[in-house]
């Protein structure tokens, strides 16, 4: 018979490693939220915000991964493009001057457009979205739980033809690369919340496990599906285009 004491001993063992592997691992999905989620900053203190995130895209290379799915897909001036959770739509008023198309946004904060951009204050797992002919979402998706993904895929599938959905991967390289070499150059609050993005973020399986369960609940034909994870981890891009 083996005493109580030692079976609570091994018990807490086994926590602390979980715990461990969590922390270097990345094994568990963060259950947390991101400053930005719980403060309300000033206008001019989240404009800044929102900017320096436009930047850190530049830098990163999101917003020509976006740009070169987009004219793959052909849209040009006769389309409508939907950016989901698009912040103050910095994007879209790249994409709208890149491509000459119309843009239109949603974020459930439904700040005004710093960038004379239609943003529409909704919840895009929830509430109708509006018509366009493609929609961008870009580290968006980690702010959903995998039900609020799944759903914000298949409300997509009643407003769009296609979405491009790009976002952070939760793994321990590029969380060391995030804290080594872009963290110092961040404001204390996106060098926090990016560290808190990864660890909130899908792993490439997880990604691909909800999009496929999306599209058949949809139940929308899906005429192609690609996903693609780029080197070192630092980003992974869902395509989706229904027929
Ligand atoms: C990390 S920011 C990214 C903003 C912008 N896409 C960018 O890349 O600069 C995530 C955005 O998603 C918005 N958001 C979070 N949950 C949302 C939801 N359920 N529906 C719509 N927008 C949401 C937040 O308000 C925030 O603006």
């Amino acid at each position: 018979m083996i005493p109580t004491w030692l079976l609570r001993d091994a018990d807490r063992r086994q926590q602390e490693l979980r715990a461990w592997k969590q922390r270097l691992l990345l094994t568990e999905r963060l259950d947390g939220l991101e400053i930005l989620d719980t403060t309300e900053p000033d206008a001019a203190t989240l404009r800044g915000l929102y900017r320096e995130l436009d930047t850190l895209h530049r830098w990163l290379g999101n917003r020509k991964a976006v740009l070169r799915e987009l004219s793959g897909m052909g849209v040009g001036a006769q389309s409508r493009v939907l950016d989901i959770g698009c912040g103050q739509g910095a994007l879209l008023a790249t994409i709208r001057k890149r491509m000459g198309c119309a843009v239109v946004g949603v974020d459930i904060r439904g700040e005004c457009a710093a960038e004379s951009v239609t943003i529409v204050r909704a919840d895009a797992a929830r509430d109708a979205l509006p018509q366009a002919d493609v929609a961008v979402c870009v580290v968006m998706a980690h702010h959903l739980d995998p039900d609020a993904l799944e759903a914000m895929i298949c409300n997509v599938a009643r407003s769009c033809d296609a979405l491009v959905l790009l976002d952070l991967v939760r793994h321990p390289v590029p969380l060391a690369l995030f804290r080594a070499f872009v963290a110092p150059l961040l404001s204390r609050i996106h060098a926090a919340d990016g560290q808190t993005s990864i660890r909130r973020a899908y792993t490439a399986r997880e990604m691909k496990a909800i999009v496929e369960r999306a599209t058949k609940v949809s139940g929308r034909p899906v005429k192609m599906l690609r996903h693609r994870v780029a080197p070192m981890w630092v980003r992974q891009v869902v395509m989706i285009r229904w027929g």
